[in-house]
């Protein structure tokens, strides 16, 4: 299913882009979000699109070839500030960072990122990490649980990650989500996620690094973006909410930004019908002073 742009005539909105303005997508993927930001700084504007999954990058470099002043690139965003240096860019007036995974990738990258499909048990965006099928070998038992408990906020994360190691060697993503549900309680299994979200969260979270990602290139905002520069993040769960949350405060407290969703932006009950992926989206949107 082709991704659907979540939150879109807020992104506009808060990255308020304008004719020959420097953008910076951090999380490209389909492209959706890109193309509306396209059509507002041109003439005369410039864009940088970034994803990890090289893939992702090869499709919209067919699509985008001849487009002018748009450079597409397939690195980790937390590199955005040695990107913008090799290539001699400057500093921008927008980012966009567009958390975690497209529909497109939980259906279609064929690395294990969903629970309901029978892949292999991968969940990298790029091949630097080793696949989670190896980690689950690799770690130690009080190890996964913690990785499982903290980057999934799963309660029964001690006897998921118990079971995991009895189970081994676990190399699809069915197997690993059906033994978590043989682990967890009945009335869990009922609940109104599957029992294996939590889990699986936790495992692409840890084996993408994806928290440290968002707080390094957090961390560099001020050296990405020129004064009057926005940047804007929409993040998918509580723990990528909170360091987007605690950054804008820290650089809105040094003087740095000016804060401008008061209270993180969240779909309307419209959007969550027609796009159920967005029902957890915030976003939050900074202006550097
Ligand atoms: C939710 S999708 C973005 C959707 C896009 N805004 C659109 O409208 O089509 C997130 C994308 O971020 C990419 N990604 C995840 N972590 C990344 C990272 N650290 N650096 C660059 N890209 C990353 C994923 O590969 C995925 O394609």
């Amino acid at each position: 299913m082709k991704h659907k742009p979540v939150l879109l005539r807020e992104v506009i909105e808060f990255l308020d882009p304008k004719p020959g303005e420097f953008f910076i997508d951090g999380t490209l993927d389909g492209g959706g979000h890109a193309a509306a930001v396209l059509e507002k700084i041109m003439p005369g504007g410039k864009f940088l699109g970034i994803d990890w999954d090289k893939d992702v990058i090869a499709k919209r470099k067919v699509q985008m070839a001849n487009r002018k002043n748009v450079i597409l690139v397939s690195d980790n965003y937390k590199n955005v500030p040695m990107i913008l240096k090799n290539k001699k860019l400057g500093k921008a007036d927008g980012l966009l960072l567009d958390l975690g995974l497209s529909s497109e990738q939980l259906e279609s990258s064929e690395k294990g990122f969903s629970f309901q499909r029978d892949e292999k048990l991968d969940m990298r965006y790029s091949e630097e990490s080793k696949p989670v099928y190896k980690w689950l070998e690799k770690l130690k038992e009080s190890e996964l649980a913690k990785i499982i408990k903290d980057f999934g906020e799963e309660r029964f994360a001690y006897r998921i990650a118990r079971a995991i190691k009895k189970n081994l060697p676990i190399r699809t993503s069915k197997v690993l989500a059906d033994i978590i549900s043989g682990v967890v309680p009945k009335s869990y299994a009922h609940a109104r996620i599957h029992p294996a979200t939590r889990t699986f969260q936790a495992l692409r979270i840890f084996v993408n690094q994806e928290l440290k990602n968002l707080e390094t290139v957090l961390n560099c905002i001020p050296e990405i973006l020129n004064p009057h520069g926005r940047a804007v993040v929409i993040s998918f769960h509580s723990l990528e909410d909170r360091i987007v949350k605690h950054s804008f405060r820290d650089l809105s407290k040094e003087g740095k930004a000016e804060i401008l969703t008061k209270k993180p932006i969240v779909p309307s009950k419209e959007e969550v019908l027609d796009n159920p992926r967005s029902r957890s989206a915030k976003l939050r949107a900074i202006k550097i002073l």
